[in-house]
């Protein structure tokens, strides 16, 4: 009898995790998928500096500090001019809808 007790609250408490998980994770796939669709990766690697930081460090860089968040997505979200090289260009916009940006925001800053 106390065994199915404690067995039904550790069902109980691992579902909970699980929920709390879900929530707070992102959706790497959608997340991919509009780095693929705005051709971001012509000039971000994961991992590997190209044209531009990686999101990696990009990451290392911004992580933790206050409005990091907030940073990304008005770069990514209003005309902004990056420098390659000698020559300054228009960085990119992702086209989407809020929480799609913010969920790829969330994906880069967790690299
Ligand atoms: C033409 C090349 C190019 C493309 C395409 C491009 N970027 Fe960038 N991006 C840059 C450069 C250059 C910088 C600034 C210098 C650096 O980070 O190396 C930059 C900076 C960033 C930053 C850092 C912003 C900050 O304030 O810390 C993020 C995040 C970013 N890009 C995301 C993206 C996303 C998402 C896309 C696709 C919509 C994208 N970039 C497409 C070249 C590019």
């Amino acid at each position: 009898m106390k065994t199915k007790v404690l067995l039904a609250s550790a069902v109980f408490m691992i579902s909970a995790f699980a929920a709390t998980g879900a929530q707070a994770g992102v959706d790497e796939a959608g997340a991919k998928n509009l780095l693929n669709e705005n051709g971001c990766l012509n000039c971000h690697d994961v991992t590997k500096t190209k044209t531009a930081r990686s999101y990696k460090k990009i990451a290392a860089e911004r992580k933790g500090k206050p409005g990091a968040e907030a940073a990304i997505i008005k770069h990514l979200t209003q005309p902004s001019t990056v420098k390659i090289g000698e020559d300054m260009v228009d960085h990119p916009q992702v086209e989407a809808d809020p929480a799609q940006v913010k969920n790829l925001v969330k994906w880069i800053l967790s690299r």
